[in-house]
């Protein structure tokens, strides 16, 4: 460092010192693990965050403070507290905090996950409503969603059959990667970019470049990030963001003019985000940095999301052989051995419904939800939350609390068909998708694709451990992260079901 800067360094170093302090005698805050100088609690968080707050919430109680460096993070772990924080306090606890990384990805805020609450957000927010995910919209892209399914079946079904392959396991998250990537990336991009062999085009492959790409760098963040006198010090390499986002930029554009010429050919407007965007920009005043956040919006929050929760609840359907039995059961009773399941069945199926929702309780696949931060001082349990806090739900000890559940950690998916409860933000027991202004928009999305990849898996094939593995050697440990992988992928021997091989072909939708 320059000796020049040093002065500086120490002024800043000692504004947010005094700033900290006055924060701890002005307010009453929650209480929590005793910070260290500089770097709060950093060194102490282990990096399964939402398992280090859970056992932290028992010591220290249901609402916390946690400093990330400089930073104050509040952690909520009940269910009366996350509706303190998601109902009773929503508009002043809607913003998001922003870090050096997802200032220069979202461009300020100006797309949906990282805008703040304002005007902006509530015009996006109602674009995405009325428009991107209206139950009209979600019917009209629904081939799509079973084009993409069957094709996830054929694929199993080629790895499962090939001579040498009988009886071997397979990594079902290599299968179902392939569904969530095309389903978004058709439904958002009105693109398919594999081909029917599971190749990737040149195009795919930039796009899949691009998501690594900013994966990569968005990791990269030092502690500096939780410092705000360091970061000060740290600049970002601006020119690895600028690449980044002009690479991102050309491929969106090239992939809009496609669908704005391929439009002024045929005179038709298609049903894909892509062309409703294209369409309402005017309508809703939106810039181009909007719509481009909007789009990969969708991929970021859509993609992994899907995965994950179906190979959570793979991985508990093998664990508990019984409760596969009776999903095929009712799927055999419901739909029959004679065609493939389709959405339209859903509602006849109760029992593969809690079996979603089940899962999705003891393996939500963002157990922190996305953070919240407040724009006024608020009030929550009693205690003083700053305006500027960060505000965690801890929705994974929630959905694990033993006052709220019975027997909380066994999977049972009877409990939903025992009581009527609400997944999508209504019941503040259970909140995979969040609640409230900022709850996921694409939560019904999201639990028809999980369900449909469910209902598919099981219908067409039964789904045993490996010879020699019990249900207790099944790795169910986490990977850190704001999403939640399996930390060790799921290896399953999948066995067909069904009598005619027929049912085994992907059945194509060009839209
Ligand atoms: C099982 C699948 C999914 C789960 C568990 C899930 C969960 C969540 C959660 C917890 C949030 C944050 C809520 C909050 O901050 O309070 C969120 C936000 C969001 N999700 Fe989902 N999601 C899923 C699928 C999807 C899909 C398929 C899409 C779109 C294609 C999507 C788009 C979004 C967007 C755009 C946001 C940001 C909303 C905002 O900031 O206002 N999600 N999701």
């Amino acid at each position: 460092m320059d000796s020049s800067l040093f002065p500086i360094a120490i002024g800043l170093f000692l504004a947010a010192a005094s700033y900290f302090l006055l924060n701890r005698l002005r307010f009453k805050l929650p209480p929590g693990p005793r910070p260290k100088p500089v770097v709060g609690n950093l060194y102490d968080i282990k990096p399964v965050r939402f398992r280090c707050f859970a056992e932290w919430a028992e010591k220290y109680g249901p609402i916390m403070s946690v400093w990330f460096g400089s930073t104050l993070t509040v952690i909520v772990t009940t269910s009366d507290l996350a509706k303190e924080v998601l109902k009773e306090n929503d508009q002043q606890l809607a913003d998001r905090p922003r870090n050096r990384s997802t200032v220069r990805f979202s461009r300020g805020g100006k797309d949906l996950i990282w805008a703040d609450y304002g005007p902006h957000y509530v015009k996006v927010r109602k674009l995405c409503n009325l428009e991107l995910f209206s139950p009209k919209r979600l019917e009209l892209l629904r081939p799509i969603r079973e084009d993409e399914v069957t094709a996830m079946v054929e694929s199993i079904f080629r790895a499962c059959t090939q001579p040498d392959e009988e009886g071997r396991s397979l990594i079902v998250r290599d299968h179902i990667s392939g569904v969530a990537f095309n389903n978004i990336t058709r439904l958002a991009f009105g693109k398919r970019f594999m081909d029917a062999n599971g190749v990737i085009d040149e195009q795919g492959k930039e796009f899949k470049a691009i998501v690594s790409n900013g994966i990569k760098i968005g990791a990269s963040l030092s502690i500096a990030e939780f410092i705000s006198w360091l970061r000060w010090l740290c600049p970002l390499d601006e020119e690895l963001y600028r690449s980044h986002n002009e690479r991102r930029d050309r491929l969106t554009v090239k992939i809009l003019e496609e669908h704005t010429k391929a439009r002024q050919k045929s005179g038709q407007t298609k049903q894909h985000f892509v062309d409703a965007l294209l369409t309402l920009k005017d309508q809703y005043d939106l810039s181009d940095d909007t719509v481009f956040g909007l789009l990969w919006d969708m991929i970021t929050a859509g993609m992994d999301t899907t995965v994950i929760s179906v190979e959570w609840a793979m991985s508990e359907l093998v664990r508990n052989p019984h409760v596969q039995a009776k999903v095929q059961e009712e799927l055999d009773r419901v739909v029959g051995r004679d065609r493939v399941m389709n959405e339209t069945d859903f509602s006849k199926l109760p029992y593969l419904q809690a079996v979603v929702k089940e899962s999705l309780r003891l393996h939500p696949p963002t157990p922190l939800m996305l953070p919240h931060k407040a724009s006024a001082h608020v009030k929550l349990g009693g205690y003083d939350i700053p305006k500027g806090t960060n505000v965690l739900v801890n929705v994974w000890a929630i959905a694990r609390d033993p006052k709220v559940w019975k027997n909380p950690l066994e999977y049972r998916p009877e409990r939903f068909i025992e009581e009527e409860i609400d997944i999508k933000g209504a019941d503040f027991r259970i909140l995979p998708f969040g609640a409230g202004r900022r709850v996921c928009p694409g939560a019904q999305l999201g639990i028809n694709l999980v369900a449909s990849m469910l209902g598919h898996l099981l219908h067409h094939f039964k789904w045993s451990l490996p010879s020699g593995v019990r249900p207790e050697d099944v790795d169910m440990s986490e990977s850190p992260g704001m999403v939640t992988f399996m930390q060790t992928p799921l290896k399953t021997v999948a066995t067909p079901r069904l009598d005619d091989p027929n049912l085994y072909k992907r059945v194509v939708v060009e839209m």
